[in-house]
């Protein structure tokens, strides 16, 4: 490890994370005492934080099983983070047994260190790979991806930004880079993204939702955006959604492996789309 790593390590592990504190509200083990803490802060302001890890994780997993349903057999997970289950290659390989490549890119020194360890337990380095990587690192950050060798251009890719998107802020520019990512999909490629969103009648969960994000800006390494519906679908720009389109993440193909979330406190939509 080099003294830059060690330093950017050294750093991470004082600082409450938002990747960490979303294993925590998993119920995971990646997590230290200081995100420990601050879940619970959070959690009294706002129980259904919760509510929203457990539905997006398991949209996720129906994502990405949708995905393979599809002939999707490589996937490029941005903003993987550090769940100590459920993740994607793990999803992919029940479904379709030794055929999914899976790179995952988190910019968190310590996602990425948990990355290494997990897939050096439970994946297949020929097929799974884990790069600390920023999402606005745009050309870098696809050289990168190609270098592992995982990832063939010339075939349908599952690009998944799954709770990723509401770390950033406008002035980051996201759907620039977002476009970018895109103009790196193939046609017949997929995309899924998820968002924290509260209906803007419920004011009670807009207060509620407004204090946390301030207090992830404050104590996190990441500013946390309330965005409204018609802003979340603008990701999209002008791609087509699958059915059923931008939903509460528990309405999203709940057949697919039983959604038992409640959508009512979900606190967050997702969607799908292909790459024309
Ligand atoms: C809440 S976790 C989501 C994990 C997983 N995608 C899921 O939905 O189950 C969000 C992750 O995004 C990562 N992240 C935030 N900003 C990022 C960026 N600019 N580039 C790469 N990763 C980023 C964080 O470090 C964190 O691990």
């Amino acid at each position: 490890m080099s003294m830059d790593e060690a330093a950017r390590l050294g750093a991470a592990v004082d600082k409450v994370s938002v990747g960490r504190v979303y294993d925590y509200l998993l119920g995971g083990t990646h997590n230290y005492a200081v995100d420990q803490a601050f879940a619970e802060k959070q959690l009294a302001v706002l129980p259904e934080i919760r509510d929203f890890a457990r539905a997006n994780r398991a949209f996720l997993g129906r994502a990405v099983r949708y995905m393979v349903a599809r002939g999707i057999r490589q996937f490029v997970d941005i903003g993987s983070g550090l769940p100590t289950q459920g993740n994607v290659h793990e999803v992919a390989d029940e479904v379709a047994p030794g055929e999914c490549r899976v790179v995952y890119i988190d910019n968190e020194p310590i996602a990425r260190a948990h990355a290494q360890i997990l897939l050096e337990q439970t994946a297949d380095p020929n097929r799974h790979a884990a790069l600390d990587a920023d999402f606005f690192d745009r050309a870098r950050l696809w050289e990168r991806v190609m270098d592992t060798g995982l990832i063939d251009r010339t075939q349908p890719i599952g690009l998944l930004l799954v709770a990723l998107l509401h770390f950033m802020p406008d002035e980051q520019n996201p759907h620039a880079a977002l476009g970018f990512h895109r103009a790196m999909l193939p046609p017949g490629s997929l995309l899924a993204l998820s968002h924290i969103h509260v209906a803007p009648e419920d004011v009670r969960t807009q207060t509620a939702g407004r204090k946390v994000a301030e207090e992830y800006g404050r104590r996190t390494n990441h500013t946390a955006i309330m965005r409204t519906r018609e802003q979340i679908a603008g990701f999209f720009g002008d791609l087509d959604l699958v059915e059923p389109g931008l939903v509460w993440l528990p309405q999203w193909h709940p057949e697919i492996a039983g959604s038992e979330a409640d959508a009512s406190r979900a606190r967050g939509l997702a969607g799908m789309a292909r790459i024309p």
